[in-house]
């Protein structure tokens, strides 16, 4: 059955196109259950290039080579916030950092931290580590902070570099976090609030396909993966796939954080490579 709205209507075959192209390359599942989603979305798009009808959207994204990175940043969902899923970042504070620690101290291991959020959306989640991090380690001499913030959808990342929120956004931040590491507003600019520099040198955004193998960071490099509220747009075997890559790229003993809702317990090979250690924390443990 056809779904239409004021743009006419979005064919079954056309649907299925589009789950096709968004599927084969960034390995989102767009269900059935997600049509109504899908044209309110896309009407935008037509919208904004002033087209009325889907057929004349779908030409236009036949012919133009750019159009379906675009198309990807109006289908993708990319809701955050800062201090998302809080208990992540005390198990960090509380466990895992005085445990770099003391690896540091006693020789074992380097006094440098690299994190990566994959599926960053518009920076929250990088943002909210590079305070944790900054924070934790601050008069503590000698160590390095790098975060890695990707994401597929080029707009969020956009909006994520300037590093500029507005007063809803930064709600959850707490007070002497907003101190310390955003600047407000002033004239122009009032009412919103911009991350100061010591965090944005240290984050650094890049485009990344997670379904691609390309461009992932190498292996055994990252003291830890954020990848929270990702993997739920993803079916069995890409979340399969990107995990074994994950792995590949943490440290023995590296962590994994993964949203609220997802697991990766049927996912994990007969050998067994992760330990959990936390509801949605993993640790690699070979
Ligand atoms: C709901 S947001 C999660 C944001 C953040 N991690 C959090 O938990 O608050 C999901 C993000 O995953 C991104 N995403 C979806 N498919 C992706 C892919 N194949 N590669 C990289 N990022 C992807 C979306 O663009 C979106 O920004």
């Amino acid at each position: 059955m056809g779904f239409t709205n004021s743009m006419g209507e979005l064919s079954a075959r056309d649907f299925q196109t589009i789950r096709q192209i968004v599927y084969d390359s960034i390995g989102v599942n767009l269900t059935e259950a997600k049509k109504a989603l899908v044209v309110s979305r896309l009407s935008k798009r037509l919208r904004e290039l002033k087209m009325q009808t889907f057929a004349q959207y779908f030409r236009f994204l036949h012919s133009s080579p750019t159009e379906t990175e675009v198309m990807f940043n109006y289908l993708t969902t990319n809701v955050t916030r800062f201090f998302r899923e809080e208990h992540h970042f005390e198990y960090l504070c509380h466990e895992y950092l005085p445990y770099c620690e003391l690896q540091a101290k006693e020789g074992f291991g380097k006094k440098d931290i690299k994190a990566w959020s994959a599926g960053c959306s518009t920076g929250e989640e990088p943002y909210t580590l590079a305070m944790v991090l900054q924070d934790y380690f601050r008069g503590k001499g000698g160590w390095t902070v790098n975060i890695l913030a990707s994401d597929v959808n080029t707009a969020v990342l956009e909006k994520a570099a300037t590093g500029v929120y507005t007063k809803q956004e930064i709600e959850g931040i707490p007070y002497n976090y907003l101190k310390r590491y955003f600047k407000m507003g002033a004239g122009s600019n009032a009412g919103y609030f911009k991350t100061k520099k010591v965090l944005r040198d240290i984050v650094d955004f890049r485009r990344l396909n997670l379904v691609s193998p390309a461009k992932y960071p190498a292996a055994g490099s990252l003291n830890m993966i954020f990848c929270r509220n990702v993997f739920i747009y993803f079916d069995r075997e890409t979340r399969r796939e990107i995990l074994e890559r994950f792995q590949r790229c943490l440290l023995p003993g590296g962590l994994l954080f993964l949203g609220h809702s997802e697991s990766i317990n049927t996912l994990d090979g007969r050998n067994g490579c992760w330990r959990v250690l936390r509801h949605t924390i993993y640790e690699k443990i070979s």
